[in-house]
């Protein structure tokens, strides 16, 4: 068999990481890694057997069919069961029925919260609060865990620039840094530090790699990506994540130029785990072993199963591949034993990590762990910090003696709709809306309700007039907007992310009541919202805030809590200026002199607009830097003092800057730390993140941040695919968003 290369130069790579342990999931290296047991199970069990811990099925309940195979040894993990009586029966015909007793591990899509659900990853990630990230995991985990639920395929690591991709809503933004540090904090609080817990689950690592390039934003498409930009910009947060101690990782849909991942044994065995010295479990993606035959890789499903098998795909979701294949593949001499056996080692090893073994079973009796006050705190705290205000000409915090307010839009009172994507478990009685929060925070009488519009595509002009009319005998009209849940997520990409139906038209009759329009945008990406912002008095941007969105939206508009959300996504003015990002090249013609399409002159000269890097009609940047966001109190930065003008590249280098609070409350600052390497081998982007605290300041306070920053941080990867630390000239800037700040220089000797 060929063996995949995903890149001319695969061979070329000499990446090797010193010092990455194999990991059990807890950070920590096991001598054994129980090896022992593995080995004596795998000797003791058929060919069949092997296949059969390879297979992951959909649960359908307990089944004659199912209880069968499951007493056969054929079935490795199960899907979807959530009922925690159903999970043990099942498990009892494995751990009790079949013949060498090895228990199934249940899993789910637990994405942002079973039950209790947090904002989508995205919100999750405009907290940059790793602690919280953490800890909305673990409420995530407890709840599963108690029906059964041991794995679940979260966090997803896609770094994605581009926000027609529906799936942009299930990862942490268009940073690497950012994601790195956020997915290593999921996956902390989905495994603890020891994931043989019964309360834990195993996180999955997805999706393996670059699905978040998928060209034009559309899903399951092509990518098309140099190796550097894998290696420095995709890679990372997996990286991160395997040396975390993820369980499990999944492999992505797509191809990597040309190569789907599912047979990339350069991606899924030389870099996951030659390179990085990672053993945990690589399940494919839901029948992506079997697309390999529409992709044109493979000739037909037995095909796909020895390509994946031999890549390194260890479990098989949904293809029915390995089941069907791989035996008679193994008889003919068309894939080995041995490579069976190594991919059976890494689904044992998981079941052994997770304690299955000595506690296969659900306890019953405290099953069903849902909702407790201390989740829903959780959630309602991750709201408010995930909430970013974008703008704000002081109307708010709403004024304490605000006589009446109405409430309107499409989203104010839409229980399903602010969970945003995937959560299969939420349940809507248990969703508070913002419609719901602020009656209760200032009573039936002073909240005026109109919709206007019913969802967020609607186009009913009359509900717009009768809304108008409502919110006229206003003082502060509150417009609730955005996007339905069902506009984002996987398979649900746009090829326009304006406001859908007639939402901005709805915004236009508001404004023409002459009453102040807040307007709070629940989306599950980067929305083009240029004139909205005009038409607004201030705009704050909740994503798809969970269960709790709705009190964390009335403590930020009333000024209870003090938003501190800060953009983990470029936003731009237009979709045609995606895909955008902060981190791009300076280009030789950076945009000067902007011209834009409406002052163009009549047969002006070609050259006319100055040849610099911009659009006619959308200028040059985004609406709002990555970074960004305001807060109702401000912030003033001192000058950056470096600990040295000079370092060798294996120094380091302190950066520290000092924060005042120069506003009359307190709150929230998110100090981020931006390098630029100035001259390279290969161009560098004008600025790259670091590092970043989240700070929080009384009114006067001031308090210095530092960050220290080492030679192998500012390494790229060379022409060469090595990654190195070139000499030069640095810039750096301690700033609250990716526009902002003075810069410092410093060199690498
Ligand atoms: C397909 C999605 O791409 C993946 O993220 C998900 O975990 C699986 N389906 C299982 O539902």
């Amino acid at each position: 068999m060929k063996k995949a290369q995903l890149f001319a130069l695969a061979a070329a790579s000499a990446i090797t990481l010193a010092g990455v342990s194999c990991s059990d999931g807890s950070n920590s290296t096991k001598a054994s890694d129980y090896d022992k047991e593995i080995e004596s199970l795998l000797s003791q069990m058929t060919l069949d057997e092997k296949i059969g811990q390879l297979n992951q099925r959909t649960g359908v309940g307990l089944t004659d069919e199912m209880t069968g195979a499951i007493r056969a040894g054929s079935v490795g993990s199960l899907l979807n069961e959530v009922d925690p009586e159903t999970v043990n029966a099942l498990q009892r015909e494995a751990v009790e029925n079949s013949r060498l007793g090895i228990p199934l591990i249940f899993s789910r899509d637990v994405v942002h919260g079973f039950k209790t659900i947090y904002p989508i990853p995205l919100g999750q990630a405009a907290t940059w609060n790793p602690a919280l990230v953490e800890e909305g995991a673990r409420v995530a985990a407890d709840e599963a865990s108690s029906v059964g639920i041991r794995w679940t395929f979260s966090p997803m690591l896609d770094v994605a620039r581009d926000s027609r991709w529906g799936r942009i809503a299930e990862g942490f933004g268009e940073d690497p840094y950012l994601t790195s540090v956020l997915g290593e904090a999921m996956i902390r609080g989905y495994q603890t530090d020891d994931l043989s817990r019964p309360n834990t689950m195993a996180a999955c690592a997805k999706h393996f790699a670059a699905y978040g390039f998928s060209e034009n934003g559309k899903d399951y498409n092509s990518v098309w990506m140099p190796e550097s930009r894998l290696r420095d910009v995709v890679l990372p947060p997996f990286k991160k994540a395997a040396e975390s101690g993820a369980a499990t990782f999944m492999c992505s849909f797509n191809e990597i130029n040309d190569v789907p991942t599912n047979a990339s044994s350069y991606l899924l065995r030389d870099i996951l785990r030659d390179e990085w010295g990672w053993n945990g479990m690589m399940v494919s993606d839901w029948g992506s072993i079997m697309q390999m035959v529409p992709q044109g890789h493979c000739t037909d499903l037995r095909h796909a199963a020895a390509v994946a098998s031999k890549a390194g795909v260890d479990m098989d979701m949904e293809s029915y591949a390995y089941i069907q294949h791989l035996k008679d593949l193994v008889e003919k001499g068309e894939v080995s034993e041995k490579t069976i056996d190594g991919l059976v080692r890494n689904v044992l090893r998981l079941k052994y990590r997770l304690g299955l073994f000595d506690n296969p079973y659900v306890d019953l009796d405290s099953a069903r762990r849902f909702y407790t006050e201390a989740n829903l705190d959780g959630a309602r705290r991750a709201a408010e910090e995930s909430a970013v205000l974008l703008t704000n000409n002081g109307i708010l915090p709403l004024k304490e003696n605000v006589r009446r307010i109405a409430v309107t839009g499409p989203l104010m009172d839409a229980k399903h709709d602010q969970n945003g994507t995937w959560c299969f478990d939420m349940e809507k009685e248990h969703t508070v809306t913002a419609l719901e929060a602020l009656t209760e925070m200032y009573g039936k009488d002073r909240i005026i309700a109109a919709p206007g519009l019913t969802y967020s595509r609607s186009t009913d002009a009359a509900g717009i007039r009768r809304a108008a009319a409502e919110a006229a005998k206003a003082d502060v009209i509150l417009f609730f907007a955005g996007e339905e849940a069902v506009l984002s997520g996987e398979a649900h990409c746009r090829a326009d992310i304006s406001l859908p139906g007639a939402q901005t038209e709805m915004l236009r009759a508001l404004k023409a009541t002459g009453k102040p329009v807040v307007t709070v945008i629940m989306a599950g990406r980067a929305l083009t919202i240029p004139e909205e912002s005009k038409l607004s008095d201030a705009v704050l941007y909740v994503f798809h805030p969970g269960t709790m969105g709705g009190p964390a939206i009335a403590n930020l508009l009333s000024g209870k809590v003090n938003p501190s959300g800060r953009l983990p996504l470029t936003m731009p003015r237009m979709t045609g200026q995606l895909p955008l990002y902060y981190a791009h090249n300076n280009t030789g013609r950076p945009a000067s002199g902007i011209v834009l399409i409406d002052s163009l002159e009549l047969e002006a000269d070609q050259t006319s607009t100055g040849c610099t890097s911009f659009y006619l009609d959308a200028g040059d940047g985004p609406l709002f830097p990555f970074g960004h966001g305001l807060s109702y109190t401000t912030f003033k930065y001192g000058p950056v003092e470096l600990s040295a003008t000079e370092i060798a590249p294996d120094g380091s280098i302190t950066a520290s800057c000092e924060i005042t609070n120069t506003g009359e409350r307190e709150g929230s600052e998110v100090a981020q730390l931006y390098v630029r390497d100035l001259v390279g081998s290969m161009v560098r982007p004008v600025r790259e993140l670091k590092a970043f605290e989240k700070i929080t300041l009384a009114p006067g306070e001031s308090r210095k941040v530092s960050f220290t920053l080492d030679g192998a941080d500012l390494a790229y990867t060379n022409a060469e695919n090595k990654k190195i630390t070139e000499p030069g000239e640095f810039r750096l800037w301690i700033s609250p968003d990716s526009q902002a700040g003075e810069a410092v220089s410093f060199t690498v000797k």
